[in-house]
């Protein structure tokens, strides 16, 4: 499956900026935006990012299909609901109470806040994805395919072909690439997950999402068309004790 190299960027702060960084070392086609001008943030990328195109967030999703989303989570309904429409957008955010204030849906949302990104961008192929780890640990983990100490990544999300073209991006960010099942799945891998804020390898991450698939005998690590190793999906339940931090 071969697929443009070109991706965009929504967002030129500390993750955005980190993530362009390994994506053009990665050879990609970077473009990047933020809330104005291009010519705000072009110092900005040409340090962080150099490689990496800094323009408007119109020009960004015109030329590519695959998007990624880290602007600050209390600012993404700002964007138009049909700004995305067709395009497989990578919810990179996280909702922090401390840093995004009170924001009753998301704090009530069940499955975490990606199914409200969904919501708002309904014409959007939304994968949650790149949120687990801290902006910086993007270039310090990443390492080539079969590195013993490569970290994973997951990515969660209800279109297959979206959630595979992700996967290959973070296989080509250099990481191991993890389906974390459906979009709901995605709150494992918040800020209230399992899954989050640690450097997982690939068999540590699987066990955490996929519990009940993890023993060392029955390990079962055919490729799919989803692009990784895919296992039963947990069910909700089990989703809201992984969500707690309690096993399942
Ligand atoms: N920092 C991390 O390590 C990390 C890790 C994982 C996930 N995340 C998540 O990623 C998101 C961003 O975090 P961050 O630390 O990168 O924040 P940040 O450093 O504050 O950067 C946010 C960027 O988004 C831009 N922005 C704001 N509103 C925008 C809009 N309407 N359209 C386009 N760009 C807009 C800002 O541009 P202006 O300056 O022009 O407003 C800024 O460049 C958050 O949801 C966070 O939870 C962060």
């Amino acid at each position: 499956m071969t697929h443009s190299k070109r991706l965009g960027i929504i967002g030129a702060g500390k993750i955005g900026t980190a993530i362009a960084r390994v994506a053009v070392a990665a050879g990609y086609d970077v473009a990047i935006s933020g809330s104005g001008p291009a010519d705000r943030i072009a110092l900005t990328v040409n340090v962080l990012a150099p490689g990496a195109r800094a323009t408007v967030t119109e020009e960004v999703v015109r030329r590519a299909d695959l998007l990624i989303l880290t602007v600050p989570t209390h600012h993404f309904r700002k964007l138009p609901r049909d700004l995305f429409t067709g395009k497989i957008v990578v919810d990179a955010m996280n909702y922090w109470e401390p840093i995004d204030g009170d924001d009753p849906e998301l704090a009530a949302a069940p499955y975490g806040s990606s199914p409200v990104v969904q919501e708002h961008f309904r014409s959007a192929r939304v994968v949650k994805s790149l949120n687990q780890l801290g902006y910086h640990e993007f270039e310090e983990n990443r390492r080539g395919p079969g590195s013993l100490d490569r970290v994973a990544v997951a990515a969660a999300g209800d279109d297959p072909e979206a959630v595979a073209r992700v996967l290959q991006l973070i296989e080509h960010l250099g990481f191991d690439a993890i389906d974390a099942g459906d979009l709901d799945a995605g709150i494992a891998l918040g800020p209230d997950g399992a899954a989050f804020g640690v450097a997982y390898n690939a068999d540590q991450l699987t066990g955490l999402l996929w519990p009940e698939n993890s023993s060392n005998a029955e390990r079962s690590d055919e490729r799919t068309d989803r692009g990784a190793t895919v296992r039963t999906r947990l069910d909700r339940a089990d989703l809201k004790k992984l969500a707690s931090g309690a096993a399942p």
